[in-house]
C-alpha cells in the first residue's frame, strides 16, 4: 500500500502567520507538524508516500524532507494548484498510487495511541474502503458516522450535520483499493465548491464495500487547524514527552521501532537534527538518543 500526505489548502484560520509559510510546517512543540502524519503511515508499515502542497511550498516540503531513503522510506512530491477538496489526492496522485492501494492522511492531523500502528496494519491490504470511527464530544464539527441497528455497520456518513447520528466522527486517515482513483474522477464538487472525501466513502458505502474501525477511546487525535488547536496540541505533545520521556510523532522514532533503520541509522539521525553540532543543544537530538539508552535498558 502507497500512502499520500496531503499537505496543501488555505490555512485561511491561521492568518496571517500562513501568509508566507505552510500550516504543515509549522511546529508542533518540537518538529514540524508534517512529522506526525509522517510517522503514523510508518507505524502503518506504509514506506511509500507521496506529499501534495500548493506550488509555492511544495519546495519547502522537499527541502524539509528529501528523498525519505535516511528514515527508510521513500518520497515523492506533487503539486496540486489549487485546493480542489481532499478527494482531488487521489486524481493529483493517480500516476504515484498506479495499480495500488493506498492511504490518505490529513497533513494537519495528529494522532496517538498505544496499539495504534497494529490496528492501523491490519488494514493495509483494503477490500473496498476503511475509515475510523473516533469518539468525540463535538461531532457536528466533522463527517460523522450513522451506524445500522446492530451498532457496528455503517448506514451513512454525515458531514457536519446539525443534528449528529452518532458521536463518532471520521478523522483524516482514509485506507482504499485501488479504485478510489476512478471514484475520485467522478466526484461533482460540492455546494462549498470542493470535491468531499465523504462522497468518496458514500460511494463505497453505496457499493457495500465501506469498513469502519473504531479507535480506542483513549486515542488523542488533534485536527491543527486553529491557533487554539495548535497550542493544544504543543502543550499535550511536550507534556507527554516530558512526562514520559519519549517522542510523540517522530518519523525517526517509527521508522526505528519499525525496522526501517537500526540503531546506528537513529544516532546519525540525531547528529542530523543538531546540525552535526552539540546534540545537547537540540532537545530533538536528545530525545532520539534517550530511544537508544532506553532499549538498553530492557
Ligand atoms: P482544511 O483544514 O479543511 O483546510 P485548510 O488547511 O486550507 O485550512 P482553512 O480551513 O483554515 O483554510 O484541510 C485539511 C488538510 O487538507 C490540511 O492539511 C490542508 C489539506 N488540503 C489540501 O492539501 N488540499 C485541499 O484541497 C484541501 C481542501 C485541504
Amino acid at each position: 500500500m502507497k500512502g499520500i500526505v496531503l499537505a496543501g489548502g488555505r490555512a485561511t484560520r491561521l492568518g496571517p502567520a500562513s501568509r508566507a509559510t505552510s500550516k504543515q510546517l509549522m511546529h508542533v512543540y518540537d518538529k514540524p507538524l508534517i512529522y506526525y502524519p509522517i510517522s503514523t503511515l510508518i507505524h502503518a508499515r506504509v514506506s511509500e508516500i507521496l506529499i501534495i502542497s500548493s506550488p509555492d511550498q511544495i519546495g519547502a516540503f522537499q527541502s524539509l524532507l528529501g528523498t525519505g531513503e535516511e528514515w527508510g522510506c521513500s518520497f515523492e512530491y506533487a503539486v496540486q494548484t489549487e485546493p480542489r477538496g481532499l478527494a482531488d489526492a487521489f486524481v493529483v496522485g493517480a500516476d504515484f498510487i498506479g495499480d495500488d492501494d493506498v492511504a490518505l492522511i490529513l497533513g494537519d492531523n495528529v494522532f496517538y495511541g498505544g496499539g495504534l500502528g497494529e490496528q492501523l496494519q491490519r488494514y493495509t491490504d483494503p477490500e473496498g474502503a476503511v475509515v475510523f470511527g473516533l469518539w468525540v464530544p463535538d461531532p457536528e464539527r466533522y463527517g460523522v458516522l450513522e451506524f445500522a441497528e446492530d451498532g457496528t455497520t455503517v448506514a451513512a456518513v454525515h458531514e457536519k450535520p446539525a443534528d449528529p447520528p452518532s458521536s463518532f466522527m471520521v478523522p483524516g486517515l482514509y485506507f482504499y483499493d485501488n479504485s478510489v482513483v476512478e471514484v475520485a474522477r467522478e466526484i461533482e464538487p460540492s455546494a462549498r465548491g470542493e470535491i468531499e472525501i465523504t462522497d468518496v466513502n458514500n460511494v463505497y458505502l453505496r457499493r457495500g464495500t465501506l469498513e469502519v474501525s473504531k479507535l480506542p477511546f483513549a486515542t488523542d487525535w488533534f485536527d491543527v487547524g486553529t491557533f487554539d488547536a495548535l497550542l493544544d496540541a504543543q502543550t499535550w505533545v511536550a507534556g507527554q514527552q516530558r512526562r514520559k520521556g519519549l517522542l510523540i510523532g517522530s518519523p525517526e522514532a517509527a521508522a526505528h521501532r519499525e525496522g526501517y533503520i537500526d540503531d546506528e541509522q537513529l544516532h546519525a539521525l540525531a547528529v542530523a537534527a543538531a546540525h552535526g553540532g552539540d546534540l545537547t543543544k537540540s532537545g530533538y537530538a536528545e530525545s532520539l538518543l534517550r530511544i537508544l539508552e532506553f532499549e538498553g535498558t530492557h
